[in-house]
């Protein structure tokens, strides 16, 4: 059966301008080479006007998780949940990420869809995917404050994906750096992690 990967796209500056779609990219044609029955899907978070949930939407999902009549606020969360692979690519933006992604987590993190609590109150995860890429580039360093990442792989744990991974690339913006020269080690990486991941 094909391997059905989801490709979150959360480069807000652009397929010709950004650096982390550009490592994304190559990651993505590498790995679907080397596996070859895969088929992608994109979402392009800029294109994607998701709103952020306030009082009125909170309670219409609610309605649609328990009625299922509609679906307008749980699509999104339906469809997560059955994809085998997730790759997020993402710049880091003020420690994390930008808020596009956090809005797009919103949606997916759903009660009942892509989680749900056992008797006892334990959570018990219920996307399909086994794994997920998380793809990012900083124009300094990130250190031990890669918040973005660290939320993520928790998320995704909670929610079902046990084993999330990073493909990073850092100090892009930093003057005496050569952004291209960093960007070519980590595709230099991509190619190793792609044979693994
Ligand atoms: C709004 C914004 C916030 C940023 N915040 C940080 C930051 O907190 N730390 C950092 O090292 N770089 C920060 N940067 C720099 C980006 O991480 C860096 O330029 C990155 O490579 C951008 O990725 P892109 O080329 O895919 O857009 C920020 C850039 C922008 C536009």
């Amino acid at each position: 059966m094909a391997e059905n990967i989801l490709f979150v796209n959360s480069c807000i500056r652009g397929k010709n301008v950004s650096r982390t779609y550009k490592l994304s990219d190559f990651f993505i044609k590498k790995y679907m080479e080397s596996k070859k029955d895969c088929v992608l899907k994109e979402i392009i978070l800029d294109e994607l006007n998701l709103k952020p949930f306030n009082s009125d939407m909170i309670e219409r999902r609610n309605i649609e998780v328990s009625e299922r009549k509609t679906d307008e606020l749980i699509s999104l969360a339906i469809e997560f949940a059955k994809f085998d692979t997730i790759i997020v690519a993402t710049p880091y933006w003020d420690l994390s990420f930008p808020s596009m992604l956090r809005v797009f987590y919103e949606h997916i993190s759903v009660s009942g869809i892509t989680f749900k609590y056992e008797k006892d109150g334990t959570p018990k995860g219920l996307c399909k995917a086994k794994k997920a890429l998380y793809i990012t580039t900083s124009g300094g360093y990130m250190g031990d404050n890669n918040y973005g990442y660290e939320y993520t792989k928790e998320l995704f744990n909670f929610i079902g994906i046990k084993n999330t991974y990073i493909l990073k690339a850092e100090g892009l913006d930093i003057e005496e750096n050569n952004a291209d020269d960093i960007i070519d080690k980590a595709i230099k990486e991509a190619e190793v992690l792609g044979e693994k991941f």
